[in-house]
């Protein structure tokens, strides 16, 4: 009988999404089964990121402020749209861009090509996010956090950062939620959104090219951040 209970126990957690404590690096990089799209479905609030792209995360830390995403089912029925709405200097920005879902695993090609896998977590609704995406000639891991509220606890940060040191990913730039949050363009079609999405796919490859060799010399980050500083003016100093 005492196997039986276990068992049950052990099939209502798993049901639940939730498996026990996590604690060694197997269970902490364990990939999660996605048996379709529908849980996915809906906004998500981006708690944090990680990636080694070198000079990502300052230019995170400094610039962005907030983002949320918008999952929504294409026609297709393997593929998601996703909509990024991403405050940055005090102005919103939003890029739409296609994942594809087969055997678990997610694929976009533009604005440059990626290739995700969702991970288990101790976090009951959030989605962590193990991606490799390609830049210009370089290859990238990001690890990126989302959860269904706009702000999550200390331990469920924690464990984001032990899933980072697992994947020997840097430590993660976290986005402040008291920053407030862009509006949804559907509920307020006023609110000023700048699409950058036609800006990034009709990006060339060289153009990727170029981006990668600029994030991979560290001069080329600083004087991105000094640009953007001249032409927020004191907008950018403020948030350092
Ligand atoms: C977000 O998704 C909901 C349905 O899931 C939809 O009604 C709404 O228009 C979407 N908003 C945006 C900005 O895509
Ligand atoms: C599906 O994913 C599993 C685990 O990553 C892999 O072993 C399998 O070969 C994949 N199947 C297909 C058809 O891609
Ligand atoms: C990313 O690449 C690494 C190294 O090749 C591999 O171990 C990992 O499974 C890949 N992750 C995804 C999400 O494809």
């Amino acid at each position: 009988m005492e196997f039986v209970y276990a068992s049950l126990a052990v099939f209502s957690l798993l049901s639940l999404g939730q498996s026990a404590p996590v604690t060694s690096c197997e269970s902490l990089t364990q990939r999660l089964e996605i048996p379709g799209r529908e849980q996915l479905l809906g906004r998500w609030t981006y708690i944090a990121e990680s990636t080694n792209l070198p000079g990502s995360k300052v230019l995170t830390k400094m610039f962005a402020e907030t983002s949320w995403w918008n999952l929504t089912a294409a026609n297709r029925i393997d593929v998601l749209t996703v909509f990024q709405n991403t405050k940055m200097m005090g102005r919103c920005f939003s890029v739409t861009s296609s994942f594809t879902l087969e055997n678990s695993t997610f694929h976009s090609e533009k604005p440059y090509e990626a290739t995700s896998v969702l991970l288990s977590t101790g976090c009951p609704d959030c989605m962590v996010m193990y991606s490799n995406y390609t830049l210009g000639r370089s290859s990238y891991s990001s690890l990126q956090l989302l959860s269904r509220r706009s702000k999550i606890s200390a331990a469920e940060l924690t464990e984001f950062s032990r899933q980072l040191e697992c994947l020997s990913l840097p430590s993660a730039a976290v986005m402040d939620p008291e920053k407030g949050f862009c509006p949804d363009p559907s509920l307020h079609p006023d609110a000023p959104t700048i699409d950058l999405t036609n800006s990034f796919n009709t990006m060339g490859s060289n153009d990727w090219i170029l981006i990668d060799k600029f994030f991979r010399s560290g001069e080329g980050v600083k004087t991105l951040i000094d640009m953007i500083k001249t032409f927020t003016g004191a907008e950018g100093k403020t948030n350092q």
